[in-house]
């Protein structure tokens, strides 16, 4: 009997990549691959990388110069790289260059031709790149193997206009197409029949989703909420310039809509989000915190910011701080800047120094947790409804899971399961993670 070959993915990056590789792994699975843990004795790899920052290229190039002992000692062991970094021409040729013994490089656009890119390898022996330069159809009805049991990504639009001046994905994903309503919403009726509970919509500007039928993302929220089975639904990213009145009215309106929004403001200061092209004001910001707040008191709100954009002066960062003590966010993902290839902000003089940059980064973290635990300790004597995710492995009482507000919560209770909602009285808070007790 022929043994069963095994995969190893290793996902760098953000949902949308976690999301590919799913789609990835459903491919490999119906090929009758099965998965391997451990990437050493794998029959094939692929790599699904990110290019958005420089620490996600090298953290790659790091996993991609370990894997040539791996080659070395068995040779019929196929490497595939894809996902962003592989849309960029200057990656590629580096990879055809220094590491030419990789088998296979597919990009953001063609994952549906993996299947065929992998037999040809295996049968003729020969090394396969190819790369879509930038999509504009999207393929569907492709098969997937989910990473969670009760939550789920959603794709409803892929690729990205907005050209802010520093990011890189508009060039790696393409232009921004949205998927037809009725395809997202029949794909989030199956989850529902599977058991998923959570769904998580997933584009990188959910804002300008746009159906087919003119429905647009506060319709297609409206439409998904009908959906029996589905307790919750979140989505990622909304920008701040098309965040509109009508997606602010879907939190009170819609009950399974999750009381928290990813709202990443990036800067405070009027003169940099004009040169990263974000098309809003500190001001304008704010009266959307405003609005979200009157609309669903409780709402977490969540943010992304760059430190030392090129021409970042000490003002516009102390606006930055300014910005986030007046929101009070409840968590914030916090960046350094980092000069992409091909983007307009590559070519901007001004270099912020990479002392005052971390300066500032440490500066801005310090205020922001200190937001984040203030924000965490109103939580206490509160009872919340988490979505039971998983069991500690070293306390079997000890059970994790999310209030629908996105915070993070470890409790003590008799034996509950993934996918259940219990409520749990939170008796403690950290910056980071709340602690709590289910109520019997
Ligand atoms: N440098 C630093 N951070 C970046 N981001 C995107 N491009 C860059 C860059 N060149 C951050 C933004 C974005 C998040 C996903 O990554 O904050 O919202
Ligand atoms: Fe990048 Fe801006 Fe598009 Fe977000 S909205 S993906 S930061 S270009």
């Amino acid at each position: 009997m022929a043994k069963i070959k095994t995969y190893k993915i290793i996902t760098f990056g953000c949902q949308m990549n976690e999301r590919d590789s799913e789609t990835i792994a459903g491919l490999l699975s119906e090929m009758g691959f099965r998965e391997n843990p451990d990437r050493d004795s794998a029959d094939i790899l692929i790599i699904n990388t990110c290019s958005v920052r420089e620490n996600a290229d090298s953290r790659f190039f790091g996993t991609l110069g370990q894997m040539k002992r791996v080659k070395n000692s068995r040779p019929d062991f196929i490497v595939g790289l894809c996902g962003c970094m592989m849309q960029q021409q200057h990656v590629v040729d580096a990879i055809k260059e220094k590491y030419p013994w990789v088998d296979i490089v597919f990009g953001t656009h063609n994952l549906h031709e993996l299947p065929e890119l992998i037999t040809s390898v295996i049968s003729e022996k020969r090394k396969r790149i190819e790369v879509i330069p930038c999509g504009e159809g999207i393929v569907e009805g492709l098969p997937s193997k989910r990473l969670h049991q009760f939550k789920a990504f959603v794709n409803i639009m892929y690729g990205c206009d907005n050209f802010c001046t520093y990011c890189i994905v508009p060039f790696t994903r393409g232009r921004e197409r949205s998927r037809y309503p009725e395809r997202i919403l029949s794909e989030v009726r199956a989850l529902a029949a599977d058991g998923v509970k959570e769904i998580t919509l997933l584009g990188q500007n959910v804002n300008s989703y746009k159906g087919a039928d003119g429905a647009g993302f506060p319709e297609l929220i409206r439409r998904l909420n009908g959906i029996e089975g589905i307790e919750r639904i979140r989505f990622m990213t909304s920008h701040p310039k098309d965040l509109s009145d009508e997606l602010i009215g879907a939190f009170s309106e819609c009950g399974k809509l999750c009381r928290h929004i990813h709202l990443p403001v990036q800067s405070g200061s009027d003169s940099v989000l004009m040169r990263m092209n974000r098309n809003y004001t500190k001001a304008d910001y704010m009266k959307l915190v405003g609005k979200l707040r009157e609309s669903s008191p409780l709402i977490s709100i969540t943010t992304d910011i760059i430190v030392g954009f090129p021409g970042e002066t000490d003002e516009d960062f102390e606006e930055t701080l300014s910005l986030a003590r007046e929101v009070e966010f409840d968590s914030a993902f916090t960046f350094l800047y980092s000069i992409r290839k091909g983007t307009p902000a590559e070519r901007f003089g001004d270099q912020v120094p990479e002392g005052v940059k971390h300066e500032r980064f440490n500066r801005l973290v310090g205020v922001l947790n200190g937001i984040s635990l203030k924000k965490n300790k109103a939580y206490e004597g509160r009872v919340e409804k988490i979505l039971v995710e998983g069991q500690s492995k070293t306390d079997k009482k000890t059970y994790s899971g999310r209030t629908d507000t996105f915070k993070l919560v470890n409790f003590k209770s008799t034996e509950v399961h993934s996918g259940e909602s219990v409520d749990v009285r939170i008796t403690g808070s950290g910056t980071f993670s709340l602690v709590g007790e289910a109520d019997q």
